[in-house]
């Protein structure tokens, strides 16, 4: 009660593209009654019954919806079990102080005397606890909730509990991230790690060889866990291996750079390159949890904390909100919550997930034009975001002062016919994610206009 359901819970609906049931006004407008008017003429007990056929009813739509539940709807095991079988129960956080604040007063039934209020809350919390898959205090900890992503410094310690399950964890890391963060990772996970792997650093770690090494190491049953501690080459490695290994086995990816935590292990994308290109072998296999421990990055060298910036920025630009602004738990916080809620909308990328790219099209075309050596991700991913401002017909101030990306030395012809391959030219157009009035679209530009833009990007 108090806690603001109805308010976050339309925002996670509006969020995650999904219908939203308010349970308690439903159910007044098919008592034709408010509740308090209804406690009054028919008294509690009758009031459950008529809440359990409703809450019931809702929980067995078979379209997925976010459902607002009232305050004491756990209290009757049909919907408990019910909770259990078919929904993802977050629970909505809040103290008995700011609750009795925001309810009291409003003629809520449950709400009229301050001590037998707060016996109710603490006769609930337990139930709560039960019930609840998720915790949270606002919109963005609802998706991150979600979608399966714990952000929380100091959550590297907290790793055994968060590993879903009971079965055993191989934990792999690549040797330098080991020597910082194994440790640490390893002690956490205490009695449930059953093996230490490790794999190269850097883009080195996403082949074939180093995948199939994995597979022959690795010694778990159906129910254990692989575990990634590390930046987006080893999480994005390690999640093939577990989409692929027994047929599939869970993961948890514990990112430590700044581009894992906002980007490479939330979304459930895995990969592995080939000789001749990026990322052209992987599979969709969301992980089980994303662990982010923000204060992991405190080791991070300043040239990774560049790279994402750039992600940061982008996303920001998608989400119309400076979190570039913000000081780093929050900003990984709120980044990871914009791609969870992005995700959730498209799992399988089939649809707006193409948000995601703004600035890639320009920055796939320069690193390959480039040879992928010399042009890093983000400076390419900076000066890609300069040109989808640009042909939005916005300004890139935030860009420029943020990320201050230098023009590349590559060859103009090779950028520009990697940038038509990547896009499949239709009709003399090209589609673009760009930024319009009210956020990201997808739209055709002619593709002189396109080059234009891609050779401002290029140095003379
Ligand atoms: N799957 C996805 O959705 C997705 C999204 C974005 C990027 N990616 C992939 O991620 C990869 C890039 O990942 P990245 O930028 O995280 O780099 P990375 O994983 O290659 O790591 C870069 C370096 O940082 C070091 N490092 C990592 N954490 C550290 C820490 N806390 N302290 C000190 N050093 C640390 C590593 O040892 C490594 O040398 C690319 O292969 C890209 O394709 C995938
Ligand atoms: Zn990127």
């Amino acid at each position: 009660m108090g806690a603001g359901k109805s308010t976050l819970g339309s925002e996670v609906a509006e969020r995650l593209g999904r219908p939203f049931i308010d349970l308690d006004r439903d159910l007044e407008q098919d008592l034709g009654a408010t509740i308090p008017e209804f406690f009054e003429a028919r008294g509690e007990a009758d009031f459950r019954v008529q809440e359990e056929r409703r809450a019931i009813a809702a929980l067995r739509l078979p379209d997925p919806a976010v459902l607002a539940l009232g305050g004491g709807a756990v209290q009757t095991e049909s919907i408990r079990n019910e909770l259990r079988d078919r929904a993802f129960t977050v629970l909505l956080e809040v103290d008995p102080d700011t609750a009795w604040q925001r309810s009291s007063g409003g003629g809520r039934p449950l709400a009229r005397d301050e001590s037998e209020f707060r016996a109710l809350y603490e006769r609930r919390r337990e139930l709560y606890d039960a019930v609840a898959e998720a915790r949270a205090l606002d919109t963005d900890g609802i998706v991150l909730g979600a979608a399966g992503v714990e952000v929380d410094a100091g959550a590297l310690e907290r790793l055994a509990s968060l590993v879903p399950g009971e079965g055993a964890v191989a934990l792999v890391c690549d040797p330098h991230v080991g020597g910082i963060h194994g440790a640490a990772a390893q002690v956490a996970l205490g009695s449930r790690l059953a093996s230490v792997h490790e794999i190269p650093q850097g883009e080195a770690a996403k082949t074939v060889s180093v995948a199939e090494r994995l597979w022959n190491e690795l010694l778990l049953d159906r129910d254990g866990t692989l575990v990634a501690v590390g930046g987006g080459s080893t999480t994005d490695v390690v999640g093939l291996v577990a989409a692929t290994y027994l047929r599939g086995v869970e993961w948890v990816p514990v990112p430590t750079t700044l581009v894992g935590q906002v980007d490479a292990a939330v979304g459930g994308k895995t990969a592995i390159d080939l000789p001749h290109g990026k990322n052209l072998v992987g599979a969709f296999h969301w992980p089980s949890r994303a662990v982010i421990d923000p204060a992991t990055l405190k080791t991070l060298p300043e040239p990774e904390l560049a790279e994402g910036m750039a992600e940061v920025v982008k996303t920001g630009l998608l989400a119309g909100e400076p979190f570039w602004e913000l000081l780093t738990p929050e900003l990984v916080r709120r980044c990871a919550a914009f791609k969870a809620g992005v995700c959730l909308r498209d799992p399988d990328d089939v649809g707006e997930r193409a948000i995601l790219n703004l600035g890639h099209t320009f920055a796939h075309a320069l690193e390959a034009a480039a040879g992928y050596e010399g042009v890093t991700h983000g400076r390419a991913v900076a000066l890609g975001l300069l040109a989808a401002l640009r042909l939005s017909g916005r300004a890139t101030d935030v860009v420029e002062d943020l990320l201050a990306p230098k023009p590349v030395r590559v060859d103009r012809e090779r950028a520009w016919a990697a940038l038509r391959r990547d896009k499949k030219a239709r009709g003399g157009e090209l589609r673009l994610v760009l930024l319009g009035e009210d956020g990201p679209l997808v739209e055709p530009r002619p593709e002189a206009e396109v080059r234009a833009a891609l050779d401002e990007l290029i140095a003379k």
